[in-house]
């Protein structure tokens, strides 16, 4: 095991990788760079950048699209196994980053020649840090999959090994927030990217007809009244060697006080206004708007989309109806649709209507065509995030 000093923030920037929702590479290389990254590079489930400790620390606070924000470590060529373990050695200061009363994990991703399996090279990293832990200390950390103090990533390809730590450790969608959900919710990152996608800016209402346990409203309303996602939790990065306590608390000083009651302008929020058929998921958008910090700007009662009331002006209708997964719901969901798009023409027109899809058949049965398809995964399901002018 190698004996260096741990990196302090020296001004050398940090390469990253933020591991982002398939679809949404393009909106979170727009929200990283609006959050001061730099050398911003879309890839697949993924945007590469460069920041600095303050803005790898603001990211975790403040960027509402990644599921994780990956530090790289150390990338060397890597042409065999015996090139990973010995590469694994000197990526760092393991005395500094993983003494062994710390757990850790590790992830792989990727191959390379004689590397073909992510179990074994994941296996191979976790042997290398182990036996050097076993040299130096006498003993080794134990592996915890499910909390570890450090979590790693390891990726394989074009001849190269990349090896990263993981800033949050548990994943940045769980804002905290929602204790409670409905059935199929949508993740908390994911709903903030389908609503940065429809452009809303918080000035004109924003309705979902069927909001479940109303994740893409609350995810609406905290972004336009600036509360900061990382606010209530803690981060793996907290317990790294070269934590700069002072340089956090500079970030979450500033990163509370975007927090308002109105847009960023001072205008008013437009109303914003939920409904579901099912009682019990409304009083779980309504604990999780509280949770939020944003119930006293939603409007959320139980019922029929078939009754649904906009709110006055002319906004954007969001939702995800259901899917329809099971055998026997098709004929019932199709008169669901059917009877959704019947009522947004006859009460939302002139309003725009984001719509997420898993299954063309059913929005066949709104009888509206769609100007714009964005293709998204929702939980692996291949999804559309369909845009429709209501005539
Ligand atoms: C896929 S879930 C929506 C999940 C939501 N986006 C979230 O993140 O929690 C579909 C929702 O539609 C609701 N629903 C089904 N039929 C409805 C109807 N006729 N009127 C209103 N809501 C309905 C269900 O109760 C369910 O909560």
């Amino acid at each position: 095991m190698t004996e260096q000093t741990p990196r302090r923030s020296t001004g050398a920037p940090l390469a990253c990788i933020a591991v982002v929702p398939p679809g949404l590479e393009e909106a979170a290389a727009a929200e990283l760079a609006e959050l001061g990254a730099a050398a911003i590079r879309p890839l697949r489930r993924a945007v590469g950048f460069e920041a600095d400790l303050a803005t790898y620390y603001r990211l975790h606070l403040r960027a509402r699209l990644p599921f994780r924000l990956l530090r790289q470590l150390a990338c060397f060529p890597c042409r065999s196994r015996d090139d990973l373990y010995a590469g694994v050695q000197q990526a760092a200061d393991w005395t500094q980053w993983l003494p062994p009363q710390l757990s850790f994990r590790v992830d792989a991703t990727g191959s390379l020649p004689g590397l073909g399996h992510s179990h074994y090279s994941a296996l191979q990293v976790k042997n290398a840090l182990v036996d050097g832990q076993r040299r130096h200390w006498g003993e080794r950390s134990s592996v915890d999959l499910e909390a570890p103090d450090l979590s790693l990533h390891l990726h394989l390809g074009g001849g190269l090994a990349q090896l990263s730590v993981d800033g949050s450790g548990e994943s940045l969608h769980r804002r905290g927030y929602r204790p409670r959900m409905g059935l199929a919710p949508l993740k908390e990152n994911l709903a903030a990217g389908l609503i940065r996608l429809t452009g809303w800016d918080g000035s004109v209402p924003l309705a979902d007809p069927l909001c479940g346990s109303g994740s893409l409203l609350i995810e609406a309303a905290c972004w336009a009244l600036g509360r900061e996602p990382g606010l209530q939790r803690r981060f793996a990065l907290e317990g790294w060697p070269d934590f700069d306590g002072a340089l956090w608390v500079k970030e979450l000083e500033a990163a509370a006080a975007l927090e308002r009651t109105t847009l960023a302008h001072g205008q008013p929020l437009a109303p914003i206004k939920g409904q579901d058929s099912d009682a019990d998921v409304i009083d779980q958008a309504q604990e999780n708007a509280e949770a939020a910090g944003v119930a006293p700007w939603l409007q959320l009662a139980q019922g029929d989309c078939r009754s649904f009331e906009p709110p006055e002006g002319r906004g954007l209708v969001v939702c995800n109806p259901p899917y329809g997964e099971r055998i026997g719901e098709r004929d019932q969901l199709e008169q669901l649709y059917g009877d959704l798009g019947a009522m947004l023409k006859q009460r939302c027109s002139g309003w725009h209507l984001w719509l997420l899809s898993g299954n063309p058949e059913l929005t066949g049965a709104l009888r509206m065509k769609a100007s714009r398809r964005i293709p998204v995964s929702n939980g692996g399901i291949d999804c559309r995030w369909l845009h429709y002018e209501i005539r």
